[in-house]
């Protein structure tokens, strides 16, 4: 039997196309559900039958060349489906807001060297130390709830010390980042109460940042042996021509939480999840945690993440009519106006590309990982996060008697459907870290 006819077995388009003649709304809540449960196996079958998928509401993208396309263009596939909430929240354009203007590339450029490669060895120490602390408070209790007992303190640790962003208080900072979040990535129906939370947690960042800027100018002096972002960002004298004002400060200050304080855990509960699902890959990982040498260990943790990326589809609005894939056999016309939805998680299982995609095979080129993106709005933080993900994890896996709890305790408990928010995980009982 070809590959083709085995996917087709999965019968997701049969079952969609049965409830589409019925009931649109219904076939579309259909594959939204699948979409976050057996999104492998639907991908699967849609890249060998239908790979453009079109219902009445979004577009699905599933082929590697095609995500690639979409992403690679910006002022055809844009980020109006959900720009307008990230500036409604931030109350003026950023970055991943708008496409192809000049506000992109002069902030884009300005925050890349304000996060250089240099400081990504210190940044890795600095996760180190953030995890052993948290696992050190975890030590005694023979397991631990990891989202907000490792990977969240991790991430707004480093909001605090790198980024110059502590918060009001790690609580609130979360809060804040959560809300914005959700709102802008995960309320595709509109839910108003999602919306005000968005916009009102937004307000008070917003404020929040004024404030510490208000207060950072203030204290010019005593920064001595401060060497954080938001420091560096506020000490930079720019030549008139580039020069940036305080609010573009502030807007830029608040991209760095809301990139990476929700999709750093995530990415971490993800990655674990899979390491924890095959025994051998553990077993290996435990082993090459105890390496300094962390190539394998890395390797280990973006092989796990391919199996579950924490960004599955990246929304898009088609500006214009485009004709995708064309001078292929696949060319399909993609009307304006069409909602698309770039699946990276299915590129990264395109057998066109990645040989043999369901073998966990660490190691895998570079390009074939979209965990941050591609194109104009890829990721701005990818270097240093990368660092992060993996040192947390690396961290833990030195722990003794790191392992999967039964169901329901140890299953990922997500939030709006897609942020961990809770993952109990074993951890040997002792008293020496
Ligand atoms: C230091 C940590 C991080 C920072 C400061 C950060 C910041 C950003 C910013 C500002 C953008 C928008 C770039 C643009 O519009 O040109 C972006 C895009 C993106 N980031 Fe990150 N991020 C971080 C970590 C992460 C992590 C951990 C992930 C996932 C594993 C991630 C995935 C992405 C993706 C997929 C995009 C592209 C979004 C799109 O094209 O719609 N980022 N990031």
């Amino acid at each position: 039997m070809s590959a083709v006819e085995q996917v087709a077995t999965h019968g997701y388009l049969d079952r969609y196309d049965e409830a589409l003649a019925r009931d649109p709304v219904a076939a579309i809540g259909l594959v939204q559900g699948w979409m976050r449960t057996d999104w492998r196996a639907l991908f699967a079958e849609l890249r060998a039958r239908r790979p453009v998928f079109a219902t009445p509401a979004f577009t699905v993208i599933t082929r590697y060349a095609d995500v690639i396309e979409v992403l690679s263009h910006e002022t055809v596939f844009t980020v109006r489906a959900f720009g307008p909430r990230l500036e409604a929240a931030l109350g003026g354009p950023f970055m991943l807001s708008r496409d192809a203007t000049a506000m992109n590339r002069h902030d884009k450029g300005l925050m890349r060297v304000m996060l250089p490669h240099g400081d990504v060895a210190r940044v890795r120490a600095l996760a180190g130390r953030l995890a052993d602390e948290a696992l050190d408070r975890s030590w005694p209790h023979g397991r631990i709830e990891a989202v907000h007992g490792l990977f969240r303190p991790v991430a707004l640790g480093v909001c605090d010390e790198y980024f110059g962003l502590p918060g009001p208080d790690a609580a609130t900072l979360s809060r804040w980042t959560r809300a914005i979040i959700a709102d802008g990535f995960a309320n595709y129906q509109g839910d108003p109460e999602v919306r005000a939370a968005g916009v009102g947690a937004g307000a008070e960042l917003m404020a929040y940042l004024r404030e510490r800027i208000a207060a950072r100018r203030a204290d010019a002096g005593g920064a001595e042996g401060r060497d954080d972002v938001f420091d560096r960002l506020l000490a930079t004298t720019l030549p008139e021509a580039v020069a940036t004002s305080d609010e573009r400060v502030a807007v830029n200050m608040a991209g760095l939480p809301l990139g990476f304080a929700e999709s750093a855990p995530g990415a971490m509960a993800e990655a674990l999840g899979q390491l924890l699902l095959r025994p051998e890959v553990l077993a290996e990982a435990v082993r090459a945690a105890a390496d300094p040498d962390t190539t394998r260990f890395d390797d280990l943790v973006w092989e796990a993440l391919r199996f579950n990326p924490f960004f599955k589809l990246l929304p898009r609005v088609c500006e214009r009519d485009h004709v995708l894939a064309a001078g292929t056999p696949r060319r399909t016309l993609i009307k304006a106006g069409t909602f698309v939805m770039a699946a990276p998680a299915s590129a990264m299982f395109d057998a066109e590309v990645v040989p043999d995609p369901d073998e966990f095979r660490p190691g895998r080129p570079g390009h074939h990982h979209l965990f941050f993106g591609h194109g104009h709005h890829a990721c701005l933080g990818a270097h240093p996060a990368r660092a992060i993900i993996c040192e947390t994890l690396r961290r833990l896996l030195r722990r003794p008697g790191v392992g999967p709890l039964p169901p329901p305790e140890g299953e990922i408990v997500r939030a709006h459907a897609i942020f961990p928010d809770r993952f109990t995980i074993a951890l040997a009982p002792g008293e020496d870290a």
